[in-house]
């Protein structure tokens, strides 16, 4: 078995983030070192919360620091209650956590947790940029000391899911990706390119309920909710696996093809969020996944959350 991967995860759980969140908590190539929030799927108070109320589900001493409250520059968009639940977990409510979040805010837990471990540290952010932009602006030496950056965003060659041009999580706040894209540290990008192509269905949750009934039990509660946005939205009964599909890019990238650009972020306009390829040298490059073995990144994501490890 390989070394766990220390991570810290960013995250605006949101159904597929808890799907994400209680993946990372139960696999053992996963060292989740924090969670940070920010908001996105939900307001970031909510997003605090709902991080809080896995953690505590899963049993386990996860640090939990929120993070921006609303985008750098652009309006700040309505929260997408139609996808995730005004609450963020569907119908699902767990009990209020009893934790408290860390003291610090979610730009400062990162730079300090990178800069005590340099080099070895995944941030993988799955909601809107904001924290991780904030944190670059607050020390820029976080670019030296963070060991990875995974992004779970954009839609280099298709279409958007917020808008025809552009995903949500660089929609939410196109300058903060802008700022994470155009920064010196290393960059993988998991967009709707592949995560459109990894989809959870119902039979899947059947197991996890199983073996581990107080988080599966939940996770197929909440799905519920996020079943029925995609059964509208998209016509299966199932959904993507988004923020999930990054997880586990996270750990292991086999299942992904990525050819390497530099990432462009449309700032204004009707094409706002929208993330383009941009000419070899406008910027560092980024590793752009764009080709995806579904199955086998599917399959990774089920088997810590079947392995019944989790309460
Ligand atoms: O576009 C999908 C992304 O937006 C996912 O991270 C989902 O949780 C929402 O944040
Ligand atoms: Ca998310």
């Amino acid at each position: 078995m390989p070394d766990a991967r220390p991570v810290i995860l960013d995250t605006d759980p949101g159904i597929d983030d808890a799907m994400a969140i209680l993946f990372a908590l139960a696999d053992p190539e996963v060292e989740l070192l924090a969670l940070t929030t920010i908001f996105g799927n939900v307001p970031v108070g909510k997003a605090t919360r709902n991080a809080l109320q896995l953690v505590e589900m899963a049993g386990a001493e996860t640090p939990v620091a929120q993070g921006a409250a609303a985008p750098l520059q652009r309006e700040p968009a309505p929260h997408p209650d139609f996808v995730h639940g005004p609450e963020g977990f569907g119908d699902a409510q767990p009990p209020a956590p009893s934790r408290k979040p860390d003291t610090r805010d979610a730009a400062q837990l990162m730079i300090d947790m990178t800069a005590a471990r340099p080099g070895e540290i995944t941030i993988a952010a799955v909601g809107p940029l904001t924290n991780l932009a904030l944190a670059l602006d607050r020390d820029p030496a976080i670019a030296k000391n963070a060991g990875r950056v995974i992004v779970m965003g954009g839609a280099v060659r298709q279409r958007g899911n917020v808008t025809p041009h552009a995903e949500a999580n660089i929609w939410q706040d196109p300058h903060a990706a802008a700022r994470v894209f155009a920064a010196d540290w290393p960059v993988a990008l998991v967009g709707l390119d592949v995560t459109e192509r990894v989809r959870c269905s119902r039979e899947d949750l059947v197991p996890m309920a199983e073996a581990s009934p107080s988080c599966g039990g939940f996770l197929a509660e909440a799905a519920e909710f996020y079943f029925s946005f995609h059964q509208r939205s998209q016509g299966f009964d199932g959904c993507f696996l988004h923020d999930p599909a990054a997880l586990v890019a996270a750990v292991d990238m086999d299942g992904f093809q990525t050819i390497p650009a530099p990432l462009s972020v449309a700032l204004e306009g009707e094409e706002i969020g929208r993330t383009r390829m941009a000419p070899e040298g406008d910027g560092p490059a980024v590793d752009i996944c764009l080709a995806v073995d579904p199955d086998a990144v599917r399959q990774r994501w089920l088997a810590p959350l079947w392995s019944g490890r989790l309460p």
